[in-house]
């Protein structure tokens, strides 16, 4: 009477111990939690998380690995990238003084990167943990911040997140001197693109060299800023950088700058929209890795060593150089 009972109920053990095995393995319960008050802490501040988020239920059979904007490492069943991008607030516009708090995605273990761009936030808090060594969110490798609404304050809690490569902070309201000590301590960048502020040449030229610590920093973005001609005599801290970009800056003047020639790896300058005149300097034959050149200009402006110096000058392989004078 009892011995077939016996076996259906070991059958259904072993259901639920399969489930239990396969569910765990799709999505951690504490990296769920932490998702889903990231949800909350959304809705409190009127974003749209209904047509944006809806998939993210808390529903104890819902696997996290499966919800929109969420990617998880199929073989550890870790979060590992977040597209949190473009989550509108209900009401038009950035109406919001919001502080974004880092932390609350320190339970995702294993995430290496992160899309907050484009959120209206304002500010930005990451909280240390003292009680433990590890540093917070120790695998983010990137960072994006693109299209909101920092200002400089964004700046000194971002020295935490020390294992970054790419770090864009594109489009914000960060004005003032490029924070060059902060940034000196993010020492894996590859990437670091704070173009579309209003940062300016640090006070001294001196204090640049604290940026010698970035070796592996290949591209920099300062384009839509306000640095100007300076700015070359600071690039003798980066001599390992490919792509340099400085488009639309306060560049005014002649060319001639020892730092910018020392820059032997540099395939990309991008010195278009500035208010360079005069003389182009024949050290530029020394960067023999460029490869694209734009000193294209604005039609209000005038680039007169165009016509001063042939383009023969340019004795770079392929180089592309896109120069329009008018
Ligand atoms: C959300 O919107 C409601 C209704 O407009 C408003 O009363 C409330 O203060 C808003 N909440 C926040 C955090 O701004
Ligand atoms: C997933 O995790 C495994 C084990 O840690 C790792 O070897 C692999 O590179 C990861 N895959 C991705 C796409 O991150
Ligand atoms: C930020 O979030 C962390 C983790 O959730 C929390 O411990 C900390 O108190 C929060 N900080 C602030 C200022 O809200
Ligand atoms: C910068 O942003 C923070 C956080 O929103 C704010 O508290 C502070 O007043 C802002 N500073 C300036 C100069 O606007
Ligand atoms: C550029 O190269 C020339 C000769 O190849 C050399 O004399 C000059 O010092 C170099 N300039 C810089 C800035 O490296």
């Amino acid at each position: 009477m009892e011995w077939p009972c016996m076996t259906w109920c070991l059958q259904l053990l072993f259901v639920v111990f399969v489930v239990q095995i396969c569910g765990n393995k799709g999505c951690f319960q504490e990296e769920k939690i932490a998702l889903l008050e990231y949800k909350e802490f959304l809705k409190f501040h009127n974003y749209s998380v209904q047509s944006f988020l809806s998939s993210w239920v808390n529903d104890p059979n819902s696997d996290c690995c499966t919800w929109k904007r969420v990617t998880c490492n199929s073989s550890t069943g870790h979060v590992i990238h977040l597209s949190l991008d473009s989550i509108m607030q209900e009401q038009e516009g950035c109406s919001l003084n919001l502080n974004l708090n880092l932390s609350m995605f320190q339970p995702l273990k294993e995430l290496k990167s992160l899309d907050l761009s484009s959120n209206c936030f304002s500010g930005l808090i990451i909280t240390e943990d003292d009680h433990r060594s590890v540093s917070t969110l120790k695998m983010l490798k990137t960072l994006d911040l693109s299209h909101n609404s920092f200002n400089w304050s964004i700046i000194r809690p971002l020295k935490s997140l020390t294992s970054l490569k790419n770090l864009i902070l594109r489009d914000n309201y960060i004005r003032g001197d490029f924070p060059v000590q902060e940034l000196s301590i993010l020492q894996n960048l590859e990437m670091l693109d704070v173009s579309w502020n209003a940062l300016r040449n640090p006070s001294t030229v001196k204090d640049f060299h604290a940026l010698s610590t970035l070796k592996k920093l290949k591209t920099l973005d300062l384009g839509y800023n306000i640095f100007d001609g300076k700015i070359f005599e600071c690039l003798y801290a980066l001599p390992t950088l490919s792509f340099l970009l400085l488009d639309a800056n306060s560049i005014s003047g002649a060319l001639n700058s020892q730092g910018l020639c020392n820059m032997k790896t540099l395939q990309q300058l991008d010195l278009s929209d500035n208010s360079i005149s005069g003389t182009l300097s024949t050290c530029l034959n020394n960067l023999t890795s460029l490869r694209t050149l734009d000193l294209s200009v604005g039609a209000y402006r005038h680039l007169s060593f165009l016509t001063l110096h042939p383009l023969s000058i340019f004795h770079f392989g392929r180089t592309i150089l896109k120069a329009h004078s008018h």
